[in-house]
């Protein structure tokens, strides 16, 4: 039986690749490279490169591997750019997600793990997000991935297939120093690229209804992430049927938590600008994760600590190379 990975070359693909080579499954990765790095695909794998919206791609590598299993990583993520660009995330995240499913159903594979997002839910007023939470996303970025939930459900009524959508939190960390965040576009990777220029971090509001002031969110380590796919596969491969899990800790830690981590991991000073705050941004997002714990037996077991640490220490890595 073999997975095949889309966005394979991509910081949480290349984890969840490497995750799934280290527990024995066959992999190949799919990636268009246009932000993935070959050099991060676990030896272990093949990696093909193209576009999941190349039809014949897509069907040449389903038919050549022998793929019996999807886990689909690969499309755009970023709610500022989605704001500027809606038709490239509907091109990119449902007409890319539509030209894989066709190739699927052509080839016979049911089993598919769908990388979704804790945006879906947008400005969730209870303490704790459950699955159940109504979606009510605020960026094209979130409805492609709440539509993209949609369309899956659908194929699953319609065709048989059995999918795990997987709403990500925040993701932070790298398992090993080479998988580190190469974009700078999440509050860590932010922070550090400040304090290495010599700037001091801004916190996006100060003001708002939590404990000190500034946004509260569920940080997740990545390799906890890549985790949560392997136990999602596995559940698939092993006959489970299909579910819609949150993927986080279960905790939350706001702006200025995390900065006195960055201080304490990095030894830096981290005394932030108090700059306004950005649209969109809900004050408190932190995810319920009781059902992933008792249907699949995963939980996130890193902590803030781990994830600051073993950033800083990618962050390091890529930047001693230049
Ligand atoms: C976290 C908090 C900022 C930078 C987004 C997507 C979500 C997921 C994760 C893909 C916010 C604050 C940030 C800075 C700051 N991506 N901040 N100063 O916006 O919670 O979630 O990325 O699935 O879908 O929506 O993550 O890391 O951008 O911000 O104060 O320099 O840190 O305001 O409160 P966000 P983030």
């Amino acid at each position: 039986m073999t997975w095949l990975v889309t966005g394979g070359a991509g910081y949480i693909g290349a984890h969840v690749v490497r995750a799934m080579v280290a527990d024995g499954q066959s992999v190949v990765a799919l990636d268009d490279l246009s932000t993935g790095d070959a050099a991060r695909v676990d030896r272990g794998a093949t990696l093909e490169r193209g576009s999941i919206l190349d039809r014949g791609l897509v069907r040449r590598v389903l038919r050549e591997h022998e793929v019996t299993g999807v886990v689909h990583i690969a499309g755009k993520k970023q709610v500022g750019e989605s704001v500027a660009d809606p038709l490239l995330y509907y091109r990119e995240n449902l007409e890319g997600l539509v030209a894989l499913l066709d190739g699927c159903r052509a080839k016979g594979v049911d089993r598919f793990v769908f990388s979704s997002s804790a945006a879906t839910y947008g400005l969730p007023d209870v303490d704790l997000v459950s699955e159940d939470t109504p979606g009510s996303p605020l960026s094209p970025y979130g409805e492609t991935k709440l539509v993209g939930e949609w369309l899956l459900r659908d194929c699953e009524r319609a065709y048989g297939m059995r999918v795990m959508s997987l709403r990500y939190f925040n993701v932070a960390g790298a398992a090993t120093a080479a998988l580190g965040d190469s974009g700078i576009t999440n509050l860590v990777p932010m922070v550090f690229d400040r304090i290495e220029a010599g700037e001091r971090p801004r916190v996006f509001g100060d003001d708002y209804p939590t404990s000190d002031g500034t946004c509260v969110r569920d940080y997740v380590h990545v390799a906890d992430i890549a985790d949560a796919h392997l136990a999602a596969a596995r559940a698939l491969d092993t006959g489970e049927p299909g579910a819609t899990y949150n993927v986080g800790r279960g905790a939350g830690s706001s702006v200025l938590d995390v900065l006195r981590v960055v201080a304490e991991v990095t030894g830096r000073d981290t005394t932030p600008d108090m700059v306004a705050r950005r649209p969109g941004d809900p004050a408190r997002i932190v995810a319920q994760v009781d059902r992933i714990r008792a249907e699949l037996g995963f939980c996130a077991g890193r902590d803030l600590v781990a994830m600051v640490d073993s950033a800083w220490t990618a962050w390091r890595a890529a930047r001693d190379h230049l």
